[in-house]
């Protein structure tokens, strides 16, 4: 992947990339068609498939996520991508059991709240493989999609603290019909799971409604209360976060105005499902 990267800029072309797990759905492929759109017809575009195992917690989903390379493969080449990276476990974590693998990536400001407070190890493994997928593609532009903001913002920050020579560019989150944000894992949503999983679009509603009928902000906790009653009247619904923050730094605002960005984390079930969106 690397030689070919080297090669690729030598001879002037941009490398445009969007790094994902796989099991495609629009979400990526919009991601992917900006990337084309951003280094044009004679730049590269760069998709990587790879479930990274740093970025799961041991009694996490990772054995069973989902998986179809094939299909992947056949999307990738129609949303317009000339190369999927598709590295294993020994390529990227060579003897990682064993002690062999002993270098990590932590970003230590934005990680800690919400996913990175929900899930401890996340963010060490998203930023770690983040930063070496930069390394072997080389991007002049790296696409991430706004559906996981914190995972966007601090992607940026690593880019910038860490002088990665590339442009973050971040697209907005691809919905279903019926608003349920796309995702690989809403294929764990099964009978009435997933009429219920619109509830983290109808609290997006909700709280957005709520801030624009009123001329004077509102108190975190009296909107995060609102909400939570929503979620808690879908029978298999549990929230697991509401929280109220600044877009771009990510600090909790205690007031909720229009602008405020809103995250939440919903267990559908097993399934844990985020979503957010500017207020
Ligand atoms: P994955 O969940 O496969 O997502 C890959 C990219 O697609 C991320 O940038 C994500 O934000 C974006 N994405 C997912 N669903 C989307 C939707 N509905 N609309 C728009 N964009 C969407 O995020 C990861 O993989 C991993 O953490 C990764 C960055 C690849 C590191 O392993």
């Amino acid at each position: 992947m690397q030689r070919w990267a080297v090669h690729a800029r030598r001879a002037g072309g941009r490398i445009g990339f969007v790094p994902t797990m796989g099991y495609l759905h629009d979400g990526h492929l919009s991601l992917v068609r900006r990337a084309r759109q951003l280094v044009g017809p004679r730049g590269r575009v760069v998709v990587s498939i790879y479930v990274n195992p740093a970025q799961f917690a041991p009694h996490e989903d990772l054995s069973r996520y989902p998986r179809d390379l094939a299909r992947d493969l056949r999307l990738c080449r129609a949303a317009g991508a000339d190369v999927v990276f598709t590295p294993d476990d020994a390529g990227m974590y060579p003897d990682r059991d064993t002690g062999g693998y002993s270098t990590y990536v932590v970003e230590e400001r934005l990680t800690q709240g919400m996913e990175g407070a929900a899930r401890p190890t996340h963010f060490r493994g998203v930023t770690t493989i983040v930063a070496k997928l930069f390394n072997l593609v080389q991007p002049d532009v790296a696409v991430f999609g706004a559906k996981d903001w914190q995972q966007a913002a601090v992607i940026r920050r690593m880019v910038r603290d860490l002088n990665y020579p590339l442009r973050v560019v971040v697209a907005p989150t691809v919905r279903e019909p019926d608003g349920l944000a796309m995702s690989s894992r809403n294929k764990y949503l099964t009978g009435p799971l997933r009429s219920q999983a619109v509830v983290l679009w109808r609290a997006i509603q909700l709280a957005r409604a709520t801030v624009r009928a009123r001329q004077r902000p509102i108190a975190a906790g009296a909107l995060r209360q609102k909400l939570a009653r929503l979620i808690a009247a879908q029978p298999d619904a549990r929230l697991d976060y509401v929280e109220f923050f600044d877009p771009e730094t990510l600090e909790p605002r205690r007031q909720v105005t229009r602008g405020t960005q809103l995250a939440l984390a919903v267990f559908l079930g097993k399934t844990r499902l985020i979503d957010n969106a500017r207020l």
